[in-house]
């Protein structure tokens, strides 16, 4: 007899079914897994072995065949163990053969019997529920698993025998609870950094509209500072955003104690990171920081410093809004709708620019270190702004700032009025006017007659490739909606093309 458990094979964030054969049959003993298993698929004969024998089931002396179905699919992960055992189980009739037929199945084994979470419950449960099945996932795994919807029957047990005393009836598991991470409250304040009143602005304006924004200026000016603070003035995730990030977070295994959290990513990995790690790869094609920041931000400090090939990486998921990971067997995508913030020196020795200091190694020190970031990339970035040193009277006798609460809901009512002008004009997965279409936003960004002639002008003078002229239009909309008015003016196209300005510098110098 073959027993049968529906378990998944992860290719991006989707749970592509795959089917566990297990057949118990007389002829040389031992355990075969066959169907594209990786190391650790294979490794699992041990581990499930061991699991067995710990739970008091003793294998009979036969051979056991395990195929993972489809054979043509590569199966990675540690996550069939327990439908291979459940599978193993049904054939040896420890269990109803049945009971699993309603059920998808992942979970790693112990040698013990107890069962250990896996990456990846979230995405599992929500393909088991679009399949109209259950899910069978790991004690720790239950409360992320819970998320995929109120009606889908999850049994989280904590060992193989708490499972099999379940299907026997002499012991009930109860349904998980879905967990939310509780949000610390205090996050870095914007009231804290002394003057810089235009680099706030700038944050306000990037938060407002998802735009991609650089800074540039010399050490302990308060860039760093700037951008940590951030992710105290962005809108939280909406429901449908919520999913869709803690769906990347599961299958890298980041979801620490199976807890969502409502907050944006705010990601900032260090400069050492390659490419891998920056847009997903690696043996198991995991998702890179560029996914793990989707919907969220990717901070990227002492911009330059990163390898070129990493940063110019970036270019594709900054214009699409997704990775892609090519192999030679299969395609890989991860979403990764990302807003870019990057904090950089001005040069080598930090200070190019500074009232009365001249460099020993004169404009070549700037012109080199800039010329790092390709000019593609540089294009891509919406507002580029001068982050100069804090005067001393700021420091000493500061003014009065203000408290990233209010900025926070300037930027929620900017937030909603591109949310309703989008689902107006029949688009709302938009959602800001960084992501929004180049056709659409000549619609929705016509500036009024001085705007355009200004706009004319400066791109004329300043050479805007079209796509700097689009960005340019996009900056301009959200600082008309942080206004609050309904058409985009000529103050607004001078401050946004101010800001391309500053970057065009720095494009002439890569
Ligand atoms: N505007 C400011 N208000 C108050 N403190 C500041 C300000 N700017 C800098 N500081 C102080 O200087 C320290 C360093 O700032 P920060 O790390 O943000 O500088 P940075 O611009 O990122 O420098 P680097 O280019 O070296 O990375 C902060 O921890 C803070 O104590
Ligand atoms: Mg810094």
């Amino acid at each position: 007899m073959v027993a049968r458990v529906s378990t998944v094979a992860f290719q991006g964030i989707e749970g592509v079914p795959v089917e566990v054969q297990v057949m118990v049959a007389p002829g040389k003993v031992g355990i075969q897994i066959v169907g594209l298993p990786d190391k650790a698929v294979a490794e699992s004969r041990e581990r499930v072995q061991a699991a067995l024998h710990a739970s008091g089931l003793a294998l009979p002396p036969k051979k056991v065949t395990v195929n993972l179905a489809p054979a043509d699919l590569p199966k990675e992960g540690s996550h069939f163990d327990l439908p291979i055992a459940l599978g193993l189980m049904a054939a040896l009739g420890a269990i109803p053969a049945d009971a699993l037929s309603d059920f998808v199945v992942l979970g790693e084994l112990n040698l013990d019997g107890t069962i250990a979470p896996v990456a990846g419950a979230l995405p599992a449960a929500m393909g088991a529920n679009a399949m109209g099945k259950g899910l069978i996932c790991p004690a720790e795994s239950g409360a992320e698993a819970a998320w995929a919807g109120s009606q889908i029957d999850i049994l989280a047990p904590r060992s193989l025998i708490a499972l099999a005393n379940h299907f026997r009836g002499t012991q009930v598991l109860s349904r998980p609870e879905p967990a939310i991470r509780a949000n610390a409250a205090n996050l870095p304040d914007l009231a804290d950094i002394k003057g810089q009143e235009s680099a706030k602005r700038a944050l306000e304006v990037a938060a407002a509209g998802g735009h991609n924004l650089l800074m540039v200026g010399p050490p302990g000016s308060g860039k760093s500072m700037l951008a940590s603070r951030l992710p105290s003035i962005l809108p939280s995730l909406s429901a449908q955003e919520l999913l869709e990030v803690s769906m990347i977070h599961s299958i890298a295994g980041q979801l620490s104690g199976g807890k969502l959290s409502d907050r944006r990513p705010f990601r900032t990995p260090h400069h050492s990171a390659t490419m891998a790690a920056l847009v997903g790869g690696g043996l198991r094609a995991r998702p890179g920081e560029a996914s793990l920041a989707h919907h969220g931000v990717l901070f990227l400090d002492e911009f330059p410093e990163f390898s070129p090939q990493a940063l110019d990486a970036l270019r594709q998921p900054l214009e699409t809004g997704e990775c892609i990971i090519a192999r030679a067997n299969h395609r890989i995508s991860y979403p990764a709708t990302i807003q870019l913030v990057a904090a950089m020196n001005p040069c080598r020795c930090g200070m190019a620019g500074e009232p009365g200091h001249t460099c020993a190694r004169g404009p070549r020190c700037m012109t080199d270190y800039q010329g790092r970031i390709s000019g593609p990339l540089m294009d891509r970035i919406d507002i580029r702004i001068d982050v100069p040193a804090v005067s001393a009277a700021d420091l000493i006798r500061p003014m009065p700032a203000e408290k990233s609460a209010d900025i926070a809901a300037r930027v929620a009512r900017a937030r909603e009025r591109q949310r309703e002008r989008f689902v107006a004009a029949g688009m709302p997965a938009t959602g800001t006017n960084a992501r929004c279409s180049t056709s659409m936003i000549e619609k929705l960004a016509e500036p009024d007659a001085a705007g355009l002639q200004l706009l004319r002008d400066a791109a004329e003078k300043m050479k805007f490739s079209a796509r700097g002229y689009h960005r340019v239009l996009k900056v301009a909309r959200t600082l008309a909606d942080l206004d609050e008015k309904s058409t985009v003016g000529r103050i607004h196209l001078a401050e946004a093309i101010s800001y391309r300005i500053a970057g065009e510098r720095l494009t002439a110098a890569a």
